[in-house]
């Protein structure tokens, strides 16, 4: 058995699923101006966003999104565009997003804003989880 399917069994078994499919949450729509990500394909797998964190992906049609798992069981995504003046923002870190081009910080694990010059949370993005892996749609 491979470290993967450890890992991902370890998360089921955190979150009490049993089932092969778990539905998580679903954010609204993405307002970024960016067209919303085809449904249904794969954006990372759960197992890589540890509980409480975000982390960095890209959707099958290549849009930079930051994915977070406040709570074992509950992922949200949000677009990496800042919706200051459209940079894409830097990797989560600290619980933080920072975007480099005039300062912008976000919640990562909401999105929020948590200093301006940006005065709009990242755009959500609706995801679900199937399988153990973080899809669009
Ligand atoms: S574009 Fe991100 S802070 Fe200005």
């Amino acid at each position: 058995m491979t470290a993967e399917l450890h890992s991902r069994r370890a998360v089921l078994a955190a979150t009490g699923a049993t089932a092969a499919t778990v539905t998580l949450a679903a954010c609204g729509s993405d307002d970024s101006g960016q067209a919303a990500p085809k449904p249904g394909g794969k954006v990372i797998a759960l197992a890589e966003v540890p509980v409480g964190q975000a982390k960095s992906a890209k959707t099958p049609d290549g849009q930079n999104v930051i994915v977070a798992q406040p709570a074992a069981g509950s992922v949200s995504c949000f677009s990496a565009v800042c919706t200051h003046q459209g940079c894409t923002v830097n990797p989560p870190a600290n619980g933080q997003v920072h975007c480099a081009c005039h300062g912008s910080i976000f919640d990562a694990l909401t999105g929020a804003v948590v200093n301006g010059p940006a005065s709009e949370p990242l755009a959500k993005v609706t995801v679900k989880v199937e399988n153990g892996e973080v899809v669009t749609g």
